[in-house]
């Protein structure tokens, strides 16, 4: 092969002009011509191959020059902006001026300069590590597992502040945390008017033409907030008569025969009980900014401290979500968060999003989770996955088992938290993109509250929101900051993270 291209190529050389060739690889014939001309001297030889090979390295220098500038071009708009970008920095008494001007976005370099997000290092599960979150007083925080990333402290909260926080909420008032039927879904479904077939091919996530349990499963949890379990979907086939060849699946042919809204109507039939439901608690939200009682804002202090964010991302998070369940009341495993789409947009800067995007989700970098008490039976917090070697999402609705059930198979989970009063556990719901932003969710972070036995528990959820597009979050945060700047008065930002906030949180 490369002797062929040699042979060819100097062939090709000898036929369009032979001067480029040093003598000894030309053909003998030309060699001898040659001899006259100062033409194929060794000298001009030497000058136009220097010239040929700056011309190579010219173009090469163009075309990186022109690479480079449209990718610095594309990646304002895009969360992969390389970190190193900065052309766009300016003196700081030019920062003023600029604001008030085109208010173009921030290079990710210039976003991260003010915004740095610190993630604490875990280093191997059981490391102790001491933080200094009040005066005159020491906490140590341990490390519970490093995909997610997991820490517990004890002592986080003192019995007072548990107290107060649990009063508090009950002065506001808990509402359910989950409805039991959800409106809309059936105009929704007229409205889509998707064919048999079409519902198929959505449930069908294997796409291996059957539909297994899980893939039921999980649908029903989603779509209607019921937690069938694989007895009952069996249950329900039996009743419903739709696994004719009885092997636990349905097969396209089974499933025509249904009708389009069957399993909700067996459902209804039957009732459902507030144990079937994905979650089985009661909420309330406390606001902590500017006026809010000061246990409430010493927490959002000590939580700033813990997580070693800036305060503006911890301030203009949710407010903190006091949770109760009784007796019986238990939350399956569920993600904070949700995954990262392009199409996605976070709640928190829905606002100042450009688009208007038709999918919406909880970002919330963090979750800070205290317990308020401790609970006489059950109740802990399990993650499934935590630190698993093999995990893969298939693997976690078997048959028969389901991990993702805590009322049945918290023993089964990698790591329980047993609730303790004055205790505070938190974790990583993203990955680091490595570059000092958010990446991807950690699929890792699936977690939920066991049964509670005996007794009554309360915990609260402190979250961290954070766009992981670092572009709608630092549009976001010019957005809730213009209007202090323009008043001078610094008191507007506490106003307009509560605005954000109760914009979140309709039920506040
Ligand atoms: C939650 C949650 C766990 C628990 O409220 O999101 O996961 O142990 N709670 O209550
Ligand atoms: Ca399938
Ligand atoms: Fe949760």
């Amino acid at each position: 092969m490369t002797d062929d291209q040699e042979t060819s190529d100097s062939e090709d050389t000898a036929a369009s002009g032979s001067a480029t060739l040093p003598p000894h690889l030309r053909p003998q014939s030309e060699r001898l011509q040659c001899h006259k001309s100062s033409v194929c001297s060794r000298s001009y030889f030497v000058v136009v191959m220097v010239f040929f090979h700056v011309y190579i390295i010219n173009v090469i220098a163009l075309l990186f020059y022109v690479h480079y500038i449209s990718g610095q071009d594309d990646a304002s708009p895009s969360r992969d902006a390389p970190s190193s970008d900065h052309r766009h920095q300016q003196p700081q008494q030019q920062q003023q001026q600029q604001r008030t001007e085109s208010r173009r976005p921030p290079s990710k370099a210039e976003f991260l300069r003010d915004v740095s997000l610190t993630r604490i290092e875990g280093i191997r599960v059981g490391h102790v590590q001491t933080v200094s979150l009040v005066p005159g007083k020491v906490h140590e925080m341990r490390t519970l597992s490093l995909k997610p990333l997991l820490f517990e402290i004890p002592g986080f909260l003192s019995d007072d502040e548990c107290r107060v926080v649990m009063q508090l909420a009950q002065l506001k008032g808990l509402m359910e945390s989950q409805l039991m039927v959800q409106d809309g879904q059936e105009e929704l479904d007229k409205e889509l008017n998707l064919s048999p077939e079409e519902i198929f091919n959505l449930l069908d996530i294997n796409q291996d033409g059957q539909l297994q349990l899980r893939e039921i499963l999980t649908h029903s949890r989603v779509r209607d907030g019921i937690w069938l379990t694989p007895e009952n979907l069996r249950e329900i086939y039996a009743g419903l008569k739709a696994d004719k060849d009885g092997n636990g699946l349905l097969s396209l042919e089974e499933f025509r025969l249904l009708s389009n809204d069957a399993f909700q109507r067996f459902l209804l039939q039957r009732g459902v009980k507030r144990s079937q439901l994905v979650r089985n608690s009661r909420h309330t939200w406390l606001y902590q900014g500017r006026g809010a009682h000061q246990v409430l804002q010493d927490i959002k202090t000590r939580v700033t401290r813990l997580t070693r964010l800036p305060s503006t991302l911890v301030d203009l998070s949710e407010p903190l979500q006091v949770v109760r369940y009784e007796e019986g009341g238990h939350y399956h495993a569920h993600h904070d968060s949700g995954p990262v789409y392009p199409e996605t947009a976070c709640t928190h800067t829905r606002l100042a999003a450009n688009t208007s995007t038709p999918f919406e989700t909880s970002c919330r970098y963090i979750t800070v989770l205290f317990y308020l008490n401790s609970v006489e039976g059950g109740g802990e917090t399990a993650f499934p996955v935590a630190d698993n070697r093999t995990y893969d999402e298939v693997s976690l609705i078997q048959n028969d088992v389901d991990l993702l059930d805590t009322r049945r198979n918290c023993d089964k989970s990698n790591l329980r938290v047993k609730p303790t009063k004055g205790t505070a556990v938190f974790w990583y719901n993203y990955l680091s993109d490595g570059r000092g932003w958010v990446g991807e969710q950690d699929e890792y972070a699936l977690h939920g509250g066991c049964v509670v036995t005996h007794g009554t528990k309360w915990v609260a959820n402190k979250w961290i929101n954070i766009d992981p597009d670092y572009q709608r979050q630092a549009r976001y945060q010019r957005l809730v900051s213009r209007q202090p700047e323009e008043e001078e008065d610094d008191e507007g930002l506490a106003l307009n993270s509560d605005l954000q906030s109760s914009d979140i949180h309709q039920d506040l």
